[in-house]
């Protein structure tokens, strides 16, 4: 089931930041960065998020386990409404429909909000990012993304939510 986070769920979506990281990123992002993440700070990077109500977080449970999450947030720019800032599922889970349903549920979630077009920024040649294109996203920017302390190639999947939400 999909349902907005609350607080005591940082721990849980820190901890998937953390093993999403690991999996996803090896290869592309120093080895030193990626080993040393430390869910400790995670956790209160998640808690200040949801205190403030920085971005609005949905997280899929099952079976009294919270698999993944997906976050994001308005803007006020002209191209972009509305941008997806986090989206993990834990790997063990992966492959089995849980991104495609929380990515279903924040894009109805924008689209409700007048959001036309949405942008998610990723690491080019992360191994997942066919998952954007099988879901409408077009690569449409590139810049570099800071991660630690070094720059790596990123790229802005553009969505046009109303062919995505069907409305
Ligand atoms: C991107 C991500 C969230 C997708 O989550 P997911 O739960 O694996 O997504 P789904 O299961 O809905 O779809 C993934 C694939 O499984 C396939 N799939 C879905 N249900 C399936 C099933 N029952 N059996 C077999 N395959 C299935 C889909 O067709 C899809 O294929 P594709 O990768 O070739 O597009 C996940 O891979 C992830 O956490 N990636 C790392 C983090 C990341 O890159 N985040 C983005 C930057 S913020």
């Amino acid at each position: 089931m999909v349902r907005e986070a609350r607080l005591q769920d940082s721990k849980a979506i820190a901890e998937i930041i953390v093993e999403t990281w690991k999996y996803a990123y090896t290869g592309i992002v120093d080895k030193d960065y990626v080993d040393n993440l430390n869910v400790q700070s995670f956790i209160q990077i998640m808690m200040r998020n949801l205190q403030q109500k920085k971005e609005t977080i949905f997280v899929y449970e099952e079976d009294e386990t919270i698999k993944g999450f997906i976050s994001g947030k308005l803007l006020k720019k002209d191209n972009y409404q509305c941008e997806i800032v986090g989206f993990y599922v834990l790997p063990e889970f992966q492959q089995a429909g849980i991104g495609k349903i929380l990515f279903q549920h924040i894009n109805k979630y924008f689209s409700e909000r007048n959001c036309h077009k949405m942008i998610l920024w990723t690491l080019k040649g992360a191994k997942n990012n066919s998952f954007y294109e099988k879901n409408g996203g077009v690569i449409s920017h590139e810049k570099l993304l800071k991660i630690g302390e070094k720059e790596y190639a990123g790229v802005g999947y553009s969505f046009n939510l109303h062919s995505i939400t069907g409305q």
